[in-house]
């Protein structure tokens, strides 16, 4: 039987400021399969790793993340009030490959284009991916179908997922039709009965986030589902004791 994977939700995110390289460091040493991060476009055109459209709750700056130029982001904290932090920035997602390319890890982009659409933000992530040889460990989503839709378009060999929040119908027939290979849905979804199951028998990737309890772990991996995790510790022991 093929071994559950383990994402870090925007690293390892709780213990360490989230979407920074101290959370993806941190991700590799508790032996996470890959991460997850968030990215946006700059006012100058580059991709940085940060969850909010803005940047006032995860750093000491204010205002959008897209009206400021990724040398003005740099220079700002995004130890977002964690101790021993103080370091801690925005990466541009380059670094973030970067760092991560020697450990093996995949890595999971999630274009946040689902209340600003960026243009270009498509063919920018794309292009890096494949500049610093990262495509077969790259998995695109969005809540942001369309933006997927491009992804595919501009490089049809990608892997893809659908992301979602609320529930959509028959979202595994959808995802087959448009070609997409895999499902991320929130962790209340597939609580309600039925919907794992499904979801996993269509052959699609699932990988639910955010899952952060000991028994949603156990009960998920057990069922055979992937994990986005802001604990990636908790969720190795849990996997390591599932295998015993
Ligand atoms: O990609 C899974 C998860 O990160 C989606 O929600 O808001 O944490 O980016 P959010
Ligand atoms: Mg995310």
């Amino acid at each position: 039987m093929k071994q559950v994977k383990i994402f870090a939700h925007r690293g390892a995110s709780r213990y360490a400021p989230e979407n920074t390289l101290p959370a993806f460091a941190l991700a590799a040493e508790q032996g996470a399969d890959g991460i997850e991060l968030d990215v946006h476009l700059t006012r100058d055109g580059r991709l940085a790793v940060i969850h909010d459209e803005t940047l006032d709750r995860t750093t000491d700056g204010t205002g959008r993340v897209g009206e400021h130029t990724l040398t003005e982001l740099q220079a700002l904290c995004a130890g977002n009030g964690m101790p021993g932090f103080a370091s801690a920035r925005i990466p541009a997602l380059e670094e973030v490959l970067d760092q991560v390319r020697p450990t093996g890890m995949f890595v999971n982009i999630e274009l946040k284009t689902s209340i600003l659409w960026y243009p270009g933000i498509e063919e920018k992530t794309i292009e890096l991916v494949h500049k610093m040889g990262m495509a077969d460990r790259v998995i695109y989503s969005s809540f942001n179908h369309y933006s997927i839709e491009r992804v595919r378009g501009l490089d049809p060999q990608a892997e893809t997922a659908y992301l979602y929040s609320d529930i959509i119908c028959d979202v595994e027939r959808y995802a087959a039709a448009h070609g997409v290979n895999g499902l991320h849905p929130g962790l209340w979804n597939i609580k309600m009965p039925g919907f794992l199951k499904t979801y996993l028998d269509s052959g699609l990737a699932v990988r639910v986030w955010t899952v952060n309890e000991e028994e949603d772990l156990r009960r998920l991996m057990q069922a055979g589902a992937d994990v986005i995790t802001n604990d990636p510790a908790l969720a190795v022991r849990v996997r390591r004791s599932l295998a015993d």
